[in-house]
């Protein structure tokens, strides 16, 4: 299972809001909403102060799902548990940049194992910081939120770092975007650029889910129009 072209839009919620007792019903729901990637925030209480799941959970889930598993690891030796988490059957890994000393070689390492390669900008970490990387990749994450937490707000200055991404990666790679996205802020990041939207809160905690998965996707099919309100 790999990752679509770049330009789709894609919704993948996060599982991080999800009812984790009924994880496997949670996640045939978004599948049947037609969600292709479902967004796995893998947190170790070092590098950001929250603790997640890690491989065991993964191989569970993996046995009841064929969405894109998008590992997003927000852990501080990525290198160190990136094969576990393949072997546990994530599709793609993204790691943040301040976490690897050789950032090339880990792309390539991640690569030869099978899986596709995204890099994470926390809301401080200027785009120049990835810029000799940016194409080795297949996928690049922009936070609009501080990691560890969902539900927190949309930060409008970091997410002005997709334009500027834009110009480097043009129409290669995709561009996902992490952190308070909602049908208000979706819009605004694809009109920067990005095609990959993930979302916990506005998904997980409405009422309806599948609804909530829809009224995303035609925010940014209505977005243009909205946004010059
Ligand atoms: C935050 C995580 C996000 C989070 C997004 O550290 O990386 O993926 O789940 O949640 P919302 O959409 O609620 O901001
Ligand atoms: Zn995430």
């Amino acid at each position: 299972m790999k990752l679509p072209k770049p330009g789709t839009i894609e919704i993948a919620p996060s599982i991080l809001s999800a009812d984790f007792a009924r994880l496997a019903d949670q996640l045939a729901m978004i599948e049947s909403a037609g969600v292709n990637i479902v967004h796995l925030d893998i947190m170790d209480g070092h590098f950001v102060p929250n603790i997640t799941f890690g491989p065991p959970v993964v191989a569970k889930i993996r046995e009841v799902s064929n969405l894109i598993f998008d590992a997003h690891l927000m852990i501080t030796h990525p290198a160190k548990y990136a094969k576990a988490f393949v072997d546990a059957g994530v599709n793609h890994i993204t790691f943040h940049i301040e976490t690897v000393d050789n950032a090339a070689k880990f792309i390539d390492d991640l690569h030869q194992y099978g899986v596709s390669v995204g890099v994470s900008l926390n809301p401080e970490t200027p785009v120049e910081s990835i810029e000799e990387v940016a194409l080795l990749c297949d996928m690049i994450l922009v936070m609009t939120v501080h990691p560890g937490f969902g539900g927190q707000e949309f930060m409008p200055a970091p997410a002005k770092k997709i334009i500027r991404l834009k110009q480097i990666v043009d129409d290669k790679i995709r561009i996902e975007v992490d952190g308070g996205i909602d049908k208000q802020t979706a819009p605004i990041v694809v009109s920067y650029g990005a095609d990959t939207l993930v979302a916990g809160n506005a998904i997980f905690c409405h009422p309806d889910p599948i609804k909530a998965i829809d009224i995303l996707k035609q925010s940014v099919e209505t977005g243009h129009i909205s946004n010059k309100k």
